[in-house]
């Protein structure tokens, strides 16, 4: 299949809670087969509607969202999640917390276990998979969320803002973390975000939204794999910069 294959095809998508009130306005957008991709935004300008969208939790009222077999996106184990909140069970240790996708459909394998340990390692949480969740900082939360959401190894995965609540420090290395193990995957990757900073390190896309309207599909060539040194660069600044004032623009 070649790059330019959208993986996921979103047309002309709207979507609103209430009559006559539209929460995402007639948008298109492809997201490419391995690609990472950022929707950045203001609060409350549509984001999380339009990532349950792309989920199949909502249906779009009008316009479609397909998948490049033609099928609809339903939920389920060819998805993976992450929200804000790690959302752990706190009453299960680190490898069942990142066992609970398997164990909700069937008893886990040995190659199950095999390889929640292995991501485990990766994310140097190793030696704390007998752990449970409250005996972790924020940040091995988090970690061990990211886990659980790539044990299935899903094609397609879902972030709403899975960083916000941790310091900037934490948050860089989370963000290293994901993109390591999503090119790892080739995972297809739907990042939601307020942070134009954090859109512009993590996408090779970055949707630009506004009041419900896509304003633009930036294309980042920064060179990868990243680095923290680049967000001190003048051509990360000059990506943010023009997002900012895309934003601006329209807010006037
Ligand atoms: N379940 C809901 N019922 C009614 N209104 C909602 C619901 N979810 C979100 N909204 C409204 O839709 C708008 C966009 O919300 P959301 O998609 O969560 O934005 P974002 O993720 O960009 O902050 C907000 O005005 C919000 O209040
Ligand atoms: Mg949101």
């Amino acid at each position: 299949m070649s790059a330019a294959t959208p993986f996921i095809d979103i047309h002309r998508v709207v979507y609103g809670y209430a009559r006559d009130h539209r929460i995402v306005d007639d948008v298109s957008w492809s997201l490419q087969q391995g690609g990472f991709h950022c929707l950045v935004g203001r609060s409350g300008c549509g984001k999380t509607t339009l990532l349950k969208l792309v989920a199949g939790l909502l249906t779009p009222q009008q316009g479609h969202i397909r998948r490049q077999d033609g099928r609809s996106v339903v939920p389920g184990p060819q998805l993976g999640y992450m929200f804000q909140a790690p959302t752990l069970l706190d009453w299960q240790r680190v490898l069942d917390n990142v066992l609970l996708p398997v164990s909700l459909q069937r008893r886990p394998s040995q190659a199950d276990f095999a390889r929640a340990r292995e991501l485990l390692a990766m994310l140097g949480l190793a030696s704390y998979e007998q752990r449970y969740p409250r005996e972790l900082s924020g940040g091995q939360q988090s970690r061990v969320a990211l886990a659980r959401a790539l044990v299935l190894q899903p094609e397609l995965l879902l972030l709403d803002e899975p960083f916000a609540a941790l310091d900037a420090i934490t948050r860089y290395e989370l963000q290293d973390d994901l993109l390591r193990m999503c090119r790892k995957q080739r995972t297809t990757v739907l990042f939601v975000t307020h942070d134009i900073g954090e859109a512009v390190y993590l996408a090779d896309r970055v949707g630009v939204m506004h009041a419900g309207r896509l304003l633009a599909d930036i294309a980042v060539s920064l060179p990868v794999p990243r680095t923290q040194a680049l967000r001190h660069g003048v051509a990360f600044n000059g990506i943010c910069a023009g997002i900012y004032d895309t934003m601006m623009r329209a807010g006037q």
